[in-house]
């Protein structure tokens, strides 16, 4: 399974890179704001330190404006994924980078329709957002089961991308029914390394070496 982190905070990114765990980022328009400076130097910067696939969403909501921003997005660096919305105009864009090799992801995708059109067309990634799920009382780990269950019929090679996730336990759910990839925000990156009985044992074997002969 890859790990992504979530974020347009580069010093979050240069932390998590050193453990050795994280294989790409994924960005969209609200990080980009968080980080305070232009997409272009952003994506610029975490190409720099990351070498695997960073997410740069396109902003335009008709294709030709978002095949622009693809275009310009893409010469940044060879790692750039273009994110794309789950709309018409999306899979128009998505069907020409597609064409033309281009890495995508189709963001925004909340059913499993949505994720069977995002493969059909051809999608690097396809990014169910499994919190915003749950936050309006739906069970977003479900949708990720059912979108691999489509994709295994077909042998479509999209590869899923769990996103929106908020706690540890989305983590291990995305795992357990196979999603390929679940991009992380920090502070839930940091918490995977956590178990108490960890802490008390490292405690434990401390106190009994100083006490050792
Ligand atoms: O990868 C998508 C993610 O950034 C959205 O997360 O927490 O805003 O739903 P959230």
């Amino acid at each position: 399974m890859e790990f992504f982190i979530d974020t347009g905070n580069l010093e979050e990114i240069k932390e998590t890179y050193a453990w050795g765990l994280i294989d790409g980022v994924t960005t969209n328009p609200s990080l980009v704001a968080k980080s305070g400076i232009s997409q272009k130097e952003l994506i610029t910067q975490i190409s720099e330190i990351v070498d695997g696939p960073i997410s740069a969403e396109v902003i335009s909501t008709e294709a030709k404006g978002m095949l622009e921003e693809a275009y310009e997005l893409a010469k940044i660096h060879e790692n750039v994924v273009i994110k794309l919305p789950m709309t018409k105009d999306g899979m128009i864009a998505l069907a020409d980078l597609t064409k033309n090799n281009i890495k995508t992801n189709i963001t925004l995708v909340f059913s499993a329709n949505q994720a069977l059109l995002a493969a059909k067309n051809g999608a690097t990634y396809v990014s169910p957002f499994i919190g915003r799920l749950d936050d309006i009382g739906q069970t977003g780990m479900h949708l990720i089961a059912e979108i691999k269950d489509i994709y295994d019929n077909y042998g479509y090679q999209t590869k899923i991308l769990a996103a929106s996730i908020r706690h540890t336990d989305h983590v291990k759910a995305s795992a357990l029914v196979g999603s390929d990839v679940a991009t992380i925000p920090y502070k839930v990156l940091n918490q995977l390394f956590n178990h108490p009985l960890t802490d008390s044992g490292i405690e434990q074997f401390l106190k009994d070496h100083q006490n050792a002969k």
